[in-house]
């Protein structure tokens, strides 16, 4: 493939359709998967991403998020940021140098600030409702009850991977909460030279299996894009049960070197993918047997 993207959940269509026509036009895999996971941050219609995120227990919208470029291996993460409109961009502008790439709360809306990034207030009427319905039943929440992270994955026409994510979190979460979106290894991983990869689902579970990284080095060791995301899932998700009796939601999306995409997934879950020859299109992949079956959302 000359190039080919793919993103999670069926609210990164347009942002896939930004993203193809951006490396059509042999723009970077950088600047067209920032675009796209922006597209998504600022629709307010999505409720874990961005402007209309989901509230923190304190109705506070915090927002976390990573990108990672294959050519370098260079990170940019930040987590628990408020009062920001793009979490990705942030995370994007701190890929250069070799310390201070991943900065949270405080730290990291001071670096925004002196930085001159867009202010927001993320948090929506629409946002303050769904918080005040819930609040009184602090329930056992369900990932996908509540958090719903935008991952892309592209390798442009130079054969250059990135990977970028953002997110609003769990919902209800305690202050200073951070899942797997921002950090390198869980939520996302990309290496030009073998493949990338990107989580959503329950951070908690992601972290502990590493999920992003364990794909690329199942790619690495030659396994191809879908037989990696599918062991890194089911490899992790049998682990959880076996040790704890249940695990939570997790779904991987994966981009291999010459653009052969990966989905395993433990829920169902749908993603969205587009090459030079493929439309944009939203796709399902439900998990059966240990395999993930993939079809296309009419
Ligand atoms: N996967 C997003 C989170 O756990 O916050």
């Amino acid at each position: 493939m000359k190039w080919a993207v793919i993103a999670t959940w069926a609210m990164a269509e347009n942002g896939v359709r930004i993203a193809s026509k951006m490396l059509e036009n042999e723009e970077s895999a950088a600047d067209a998967i920032t675009e796209g996971v922006c597209d998504v941050e600022d629709n307010p219609s999505y409720h874990s991403v961005g402007c209309g995120g989901r509230p923190n227990r304190d109705c506070r919208v915090f927002l976390d998020g990573g990108f990672m470029d294959g050519d370098s291996l260079h990170f940019g993460a930040v987590g628990a940021v408020e009062g920001y409109r793009s979490a990705v961009r942030i995370a994007r502008s701190l890929l250069k140098g070799d310390a201070n790439n991943f900065l949270v709360g405080s730290g990291a809306e001071k670096y925004a600030e002196a930085n001159g990034f867009e202010k927001r207030d993320n948090l929506t009427e629409e946002g303050k409702a769904i918080w005040q319905a819930e609040k009184d039943r602090l329930k056992q929440l369900s990932a996908y009850d509540g958090h719903d992270t935008v991952c892309f994955l592209a390798k442009d026409q130079k054969g250059t991977l990135c990977a970028a994510t953002s997110t609003s979190g769990l919902f209800m979460k305690e202050e200073g909460r951070l899942g797997d979106t921002p950090v390198p290894g869980s939520g996302f991983y990309a290496d030009s030279k073998t493949g990338a990869a990107a989580a959503t689902g329950m951070g908690e579970e992601i972290m502990k299996g590493a999920l992003s990284y364990a794909a690329v080095m199942y790619m690495k060791q030659g396994m191809s894009a879908m037989e990696a995301a599918q062991k890194a899932v089911n490899e992790l998700d049998k682990e959880l049960k076996e040790r704890n009796g249940y695990a939570q939601p997790m779904s991987l999306v994966a981009l291999d070197k010459e653009g052969n995409i990966g989905v395993g997934t433990n829920v169902e879950f749908t993603f969205v993918y587009a090459d030079e020859k493929t439309e944009p299109a939203v796709y399902t992949a439900v998990p059966l047997d240990g395999k993930t079956v993939i079809g296309k959302r009419m």
